[in-house]
Order: structure tokens, then sequence, then C-alpha cells
């Protein structure tokens, strides 16, 4: 059980380059707001989220709380991501993670990113050594090709999947209710769209922005495009574009929870109030036909 909305800490919130007093602000507000979910990663952050959310974690009573975390995957110097899927990395990987988040048990350990072939006995053999060691409580994976997740809904030691869902992403509705349908629990990642309906430069309103508009520009320029046609999210009365966007991923009833990042208090507040918010009917509607057109 996990709150709807769940705290991304990855990206610019686990840079060293961020402010670490509002960084680990947000994770205890976002605590006192009723977040139960923390979603990061070994190797977000240039390997630097972790030991974050470890440092804004210290003190605080995590019993109630699933950190969930991501194994494969792991900094490598230099800003690249190196990868290393062997069952024995992955166990190394869950007991760094341990480690670096001061917990006894990570909530989730989602596999990040495996090819379907890796997704063999000997990786759930060591899954479920993680498990019977009472260091992860469920296993899941990070994956953004729908046949590996196709391929995770029939697997009996899968027990969450994470999906790439947003209004940029409706083709993935059919894929999360045939997971939901097997019992699995479906995570939405990126369910802001990475902020992709908004116009580039109306997001650089300080110098962490341009980090984030920078990585727009190298590996999402497809989604910039597609974004444009739903502008009309940020010009609704009553929510922000923001709130619109999570509110269109948690109307999904399959989806068990949304995992966004937030660098700006105001942010983690606004989407937070974003759970509270239904969207009209003729706003659903116009979602839809933007999707048809794209
Ligand atoms: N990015 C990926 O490739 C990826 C991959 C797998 C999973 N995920 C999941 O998604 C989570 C978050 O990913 P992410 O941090 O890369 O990006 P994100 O949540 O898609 O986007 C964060 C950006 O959105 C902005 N933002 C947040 N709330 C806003 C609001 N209310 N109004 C305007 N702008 C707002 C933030 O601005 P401020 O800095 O101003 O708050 C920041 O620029 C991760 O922790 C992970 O769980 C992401």
């Amino acid at each position: 059980m996990v709150s709807e909305l769940g705290f991304g800490c990855a990206s610019w919130w686990g840079k060293p380059a961020f402010d670490e007093r509002t960084a680990v602000g947000l994770v205890h507000e976002a605590i006192e707001r009723g977040v139960t979910l923390f979603d990061t990663g070994a190797s977000y952050s240039a390997g630097e989220a972790e030991p974050r959310l470890g440092r804004a974690l210290r003190g605080h009573d995590t019993s109630g709380l699933v950190i969930a975390t991501k194994a494969g995957t792991f900094h490598a110097g230099r800003g690249r991501i190196g990868r290393d899927m062997r069952p024995a990395a992955i166990v190394a990987s869950a007991e760094r993670s341990l480690r670096h988040l001061g917990v006894e048990a990570l909530g989730l350990l989602q596999l990040h990113g495996p090819a379907i072939g890796e997704l063999d006995e000997a990786m759930f053999e060591a899954l479920a050594g993680l498990k019977a060691r009472g260091l992860v409580r469920a296993v899941g994976l990070n994956s953004f090709d729908p046949e590996v997740v196709e391929h995770a809904i029939g697997l009996p030691g899968i027990d969450v999947v994470m999906v790439d869902y947003n209004v940029l992403r409706p083709e993935r509705e059919a894929l999360i209710a045939r997971a939901a349908a097997a019992g699995k629990g479906v995570l939405a990642g990126m369910p802001l769209a990475m902020g992709h309906t908004r116009p580039l430069l109306s997001r650089l309103r300080g110098p962490q922005d341009l980090w984030y508009v920078a990585r727009a520009l190298a590996k999402h320029r497809d989604e910039l495009a597609r974004g444009r046609r739903f502008r009309f999210l940020h010009r609704l009365p009553g929510m922000t574009g923001a709130q619109a966007a999570l509110a269109y991923v948690l109307a999904n009833p399959h989806v068990r929870a949304a995992g966004f990042g937030a660098n700006r208090p105001q942010h983690l507040r606004e989407n937070l109030a974003a759970a509270d918010l239904a969207l009209p009917p003729e706003v659903m509607t116009a979602i839809h036909a933007a999707q048809g057109a794209t």
C-alpha cells in the first residue's frame, strides 16, 4: 500500500549542485503531507540520489514508508551510466542501496531496464534470496519497452511494474490494464511527461531549469514535439498544467501510484493537491483528441 503520488528522488533533486537543505526539506514535507512512496535508483543523479535520500530519512520513522530503488545500472563516472544485470550484481547493488539509504529493508527493488533474456531462473533465485533475507519486500522492474513489461506480466516473481505513462503515452493503457489484471502493482514513471507539454522557454525561471531543458533537447525531442498539442493543459481554469497531467494519470484505475520529481516546494504542494482533483469530462475529451492527433 502506497500513497497515490510518490516523490521521485532523481535527476536534479539528487545532484550536489542542488541545495541539500532544500532537497531534504522536500522529502520531509512530502512525508508530512502523507507521501509514503519514495522512488530512486542506484544510478540516479550520478549515484548521488540514494545517499541524499538516506540523509533525508535519517532519524525518521520509515516503517510506514515504501522506499523503492533500482538495480542493474550504476554511475560509471563522468555522467555515464553503466549496466550490470547479472544476478550477483543485483544482489550487491541492493546491499549497497540499503547502506546508502540507511534502511533495513527496501520496500521495492526494481530491475532498471532488464532485457527479457535477463529475467531468467538465476535472476529470480537471487531476488527470492533477497526477499528471504528480509532485505527486499517487493520486486519489480522499470522498463519503457512494452515487450519487456508484457513479458514481466507473466512472471510470478515480479510484483510491480513501472511504466512510462502520461498524456503523451496513451498507448500504454492496454498494457497497464493487463498488468493490473494479472495482479501486478502498476507505477507510472514520468507522469508529468517531464514537463514536455510546456513551451521550453517558459520553463526557464532559474539556473536549475537549464539542466532539464538541456536534457529535453538532448534526449526527448520527439516528446517535445508531441507535447505541443497539450499546451491547453496549462490554460485550464482551476488547475495547473502539472496538476492536470497528474490527474490524468491518476484517473486510470489500474495505476497504483505515480512518482513525480520536483525541486521547488511550491511544485511539491501543487502536485500533491492533484490527488484530490478530477479532470472535467471536456478536458478528458480534449486530451483524447490531442492524443488521437499525435
Ligand atoms: N526521467 C526519467 O528518465 C525517468 C525514468 C524512469 C523513472 N522515472 C521516474 O520519474 C521520477 C521523476 O523523474 P524526473 O525527476 O526525471 O522528472 P519529472 O518528474 O518528469 O520532472 C521534473 C521536472 O518537472 C518540473 N515540475 C515538477 N512539478 C512541477 C509543477 N507543478 N509545475 C511546473 N513544473 C514542475 C520540475 O521543476 P522544479 O525543479 O521547478 O520543481 C522539474 O523540472 C523519477 O524519480 C522516477 O521515479 C523517471
